[in-house]
């Protein structure tokens, strides 16, 4: 399945989350990587809005936590944003460009290029192996391909890196189609193709939600990790509330969606 250069704005950001241990980095500039405004979206013509959001940003590097009720509109907001549907009204701005503007053949390609999704269903192409899944956004686009090349020698050993960076064992799973892996392990497999040469956007939806309380935590320190090494800007949806502390921001759907009831 399918799945850039920024005006920096003169604001500082002092706060980093980190896991308890970890050194915590200095300042760093604050770049706006995605920019929604104004956007209304339906799914139905002639239904009603299920999201009216004035604004969003997302700062380049920025781990930012989405929590929010059950069908309140998370992943159709990622959706939105990874340029998969487009808005009825407003716009979506990533790196400086609206792809919610784009022809759809364009949004794919700048979806390729730039943003490593992990869907709620997690979208592997059955039949493949874990490395093949892993290596696929690289046959979509140059620069994620050159990217990964510079990390290893071959793209099977960066595939293999990441997997076993989150906790694969890749020798005894290598040759397996993913449909024969557990739940927990293919959630693994589609986080290691977002990752895939290193996009400046990583979008997860409900990527723990598989994994128990250890994995997660160890799972969750990984993928930061990964995400900081190419100083990516990670939107991660979850209900798990326990996660909400190692990010630098978290925001709840129904407090920015001016559509339905206001969270308290
Ligand atoms: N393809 C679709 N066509 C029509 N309506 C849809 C479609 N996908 C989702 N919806 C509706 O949009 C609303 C928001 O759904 P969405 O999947 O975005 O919620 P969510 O917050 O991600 O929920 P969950 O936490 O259960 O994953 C729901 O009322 C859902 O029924
Ligand atoms: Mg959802």
């Amino acid at each position: 399945m399918l799945e850039s250069l920024m005006q920096p704005n003169l604001v500082f950001v002092f706060s980093s989350r980190s896991f308890p241990g970890d050194v915590v980095g200095m300042s760093d500039v604050q770049i706006p990587l995605v920019e929604v405004s104004n956007l209304r979206f339906r799914w139905l013509r002639k239904g009603t809005d299920i999201l009216s959001i004035e604004n969003l940003t997302v700062q380049k590097g920025e781990r930012l936590f989405v929590k929010g009720n059950s069908g309140s509109g998370k992943t159709t907001l990622l959706n939105i944003i990874a340029g998969i549907i487009t808005p009825q009204n407003g716009s979506v701005k990533i790196l400086d460009e609206t792809i919610s503007s784009m022809s759809s053949w364009k949004r794919d390609g700048f979806r390729a290029q730039h943003i490593g999704i992990v869907f709620q269903i997690f979208n592997l192409i059955p039949y493949l192996s874990l490395v093949d899944n892993v290596i696929l956004p690289c046959h979509f686009s140059a620069p994620r391909r050159k990217r990964a090349l510079e990390r290893s020698s071959t793209l099977i050993e960066e595939a293999s890196r990441l997997l076993e960076h989150l906790g694969l064992d890749i020798n005894n799973l290598a040759d397996q189609p993913v449909s024969r892996l557990s739940v927990g392990q293919q959630q693994r497999v589609a986080v290691a193709r977002a990752l895939m040469g290193g996009p400046e956007l990583v979008i997860a939806d409900e990527p723990t939600s598989a994994l128990d309380a250890n994995a997660r935590s160890a799972f969750l320190k990984l993928l930061f990790r990964e995400v900081e090494d190419s100083n990516a800007s990670l939107i991660f949806v979850s209900h798990d509330a326990s996660l909400e502390p190692y990010f630098e921001r978290s925001i709840h759907l129904d407090k920015i969606n001016h559509t339905g009831p206001r969270a308290t």
